[in-house]
């Protein structure tokens, strides 16, 4: 089964919400999630779309002005959270220790974490992708092997983020491939892998073809109803 998640950032109103739900295809094979705003959270939604939550914070209470906690967010119903998303890694400053934090708190409430990855432009012109991935997830060793499955991996290139340019499929291929060894290396199960950075309703069909490309995590695309009911459909029929 694949997995299409839509990331709506800060993006999105309670207009949009209707329109995707009654443009995205039902009873498909494809899980299909959405991490709407939090001021969205609580509305009313499909309940056949996986409920996502775009960051958290991991104590459990106190004087964290701005902040919001996993049992806050379970309040809303949600399933999973993303996490270490490369603009709350560059543009927030999050370290790898706060998002190994983050991390213990989404998966130790029985939710879901999508924990995002990727090298910057000037790291992969360096030739340091893997190092970079290889650092990224060392994040992982801090949690104990038999909660992983409440993992998905979202490899997310930090220069494909936003920017209209996707990874190459060959690229996609190689990070996937380098992940999934990784992955295997450390547990007997694979875990989902997903690609996100400028999917489209032109590029997802062939990136979904990509081996060991479990679903797509979509920014931009997924603000257009009409597009992200396609990429849906695309992952339906992959
Ligand atoms: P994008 O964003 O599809 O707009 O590149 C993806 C993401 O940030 O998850």
């Amino acid at each position: 089964m694949k997995t299409v998640i839509a990331n709506w950032k800060m993006n999105g109103s309670e207009s949009l919400l209707r329109q995707v739900e009654k443009t995205v295809p039902r009873n498909g094979k494809v899980r299909v999630g959405l991490c709407p705003p939090y001021t969205l959270l609580g509305k009313k939604h499909r309940k056949d779309i996986w409920w996502g939550a775009q960051n958290v914070f991991y104590e459990k209470e106190g004087a964290y002005t701005g902040e919001i906690s996993v049992s806050l967010l379970c309040e809303c119903n949600i399933n999973f959270v993303l996490v270490g998303h490369s603009e709350r890694r560059m543009k927030f400053g999050e370290t790898d220790e706060v998002i190994g934090k983050k991390l213990q708190a989404v998966i130790g409430a029985g939710l879901t974490a999508v924990f995002c990855l990727g090298e910057t432009k000037d790291q992969r012109e360096k030739g340091q992708t893997y190092s970079v991935l290889q650092s990224q997830m060392q994040v992982l060793n801090t949690i104990s092997v038999k909660l992983w499955k409440y993992i998905l991996i979202a490899y997310e290139p930090v220069w494909a983020i936003g920017t209209g340019v996707n990874a190459t499929n060959q690229q996609v291929a190689q990070a996937h491939a380098w992940l999934h060894n990784w992955i295997a290396t450390h547990r007997s199960k694979s875990l989902p892998i997903l690609y996100g950075g400028s999917v489209n309703e032109k590029n997802a069909p062939e990136l979904l073809k990509v081996k060991y490309v479990d679903g797509l995590l979509v920014g931009g695309a997924s603000l257009k109803p009409k597009e992200f009911a396609h990429i849906v459909a695309y992952a339906n029929d992959s």
